[in-house]
């Protein structure tokens, strides 16, 4: 399967000059390649630059977050439907940084997973335990509560479309857990886990198109420890996409 590799630049870099000389650089030196497919998700307001910019190239965009309605009255936000006309193909649902920090809940997430579907994006939906489940050995009845409440109780899923990150909080870069790195067999365990949940939810041939990536401090380290697994379909990157080089490296 073409492996997919995500960057997820947060709210970073400040300036538009700095995007453009990333998104640049990215234009230069990433060929078409069949075997992956690599998007890019910068913070909302560059993203119809960096459109521009990819135009005619072989790399995607994708979006941090949406709306869950496709216009009206909801001051501060941006709907799917404007993203799609945009040119965004991907949308990052369900990030652990904003589940904690802007308390966004499963029920939104679901909401947010319906509406992008209808508008025709991938919805990309970060599930994953933190450092107390871990270690209370609590990582699959969370995985399978938050696939269930984030996914499952939307009324219809495009299973073509969905991407599912196994994103374990207490391995991400800025995590303080001194749990150390998820490993790849750790990533693998749970990346099986959760296509078993999607075999038992919508078949085989649901299980056997989806993807289903690992994020958590990939870097040009490990990487390739993650992508040679033939269970894990890609990768999504936070920190290190940042740094252009080390992200051309994984790539
Ligand atoms: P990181 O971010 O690569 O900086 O750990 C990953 C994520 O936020 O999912």
């Amino acid at each position: 399967m073409q492996k997919l590799i995500i960057a997820n630049w947060k709210c970073n870099p400040t300036t538009l000059k700095v995007v453009q000389k990333m998104a640049l650089e990215l234009r230069k030196r990433i060929k078409k390649n069949p075997k992956i497919e690599i998007a890019v998700c910068p913070p909302f307001v560059y993203l119809s630059e960096v459109a521009k910019m990819f135009k005619g190239s072989s790399l995607r965009l994708g979006a941090q977050n949406c709306f869950w309605e496709e216009r009206g009255a909801f001051t501060g936000e941006v709907s799917p439907l404007m993203l799609k006309n945009l040119g965004v193909k991907y949308v990052i649902l369900g990030h652990s940084e904003r589940i904690m920090m802007v308390g966004e809940t499963n029920e939104m997430i679901n909401k947010k997973v319906q509406t992008a579907l209808r508008d025709g994006l991938f919805p990309v939906v970060c599930i994953g335990e933190d450092a107390t489940e871990r270690t209370e050995g609590k990582t699959f009845q969370i995985l399978e509560q938050e696939f269930e409440q984030s996914l499952i109780m939307s009324k219809k899923i495009d299973w073509e479309r969905v991407v599912l990150v196994y994103e374990p909080l207490w391995a991400i870069s800025t995590s303080s857990h001194s749990l150390g790195d998820c490993t790849a067999d750790d990533a693998l365990t749970a990346a099986l886990f959760l296509r078993k949940l999607v075999l038992n939810k919508a078949g085989q041939k649901a299980a056997r198109n989806i993807k289903i990536l690992y994020g958590g401090n990939v870097n040009a380290q490990n990487a390739e420890d993650y992508l040679l697994e033939d269970g894990i379909d890609g990768v999504l990157v936070g920190a290190a996409s940042l740094d252009i080089k080390e992200f051309l490296a994984i790539c």
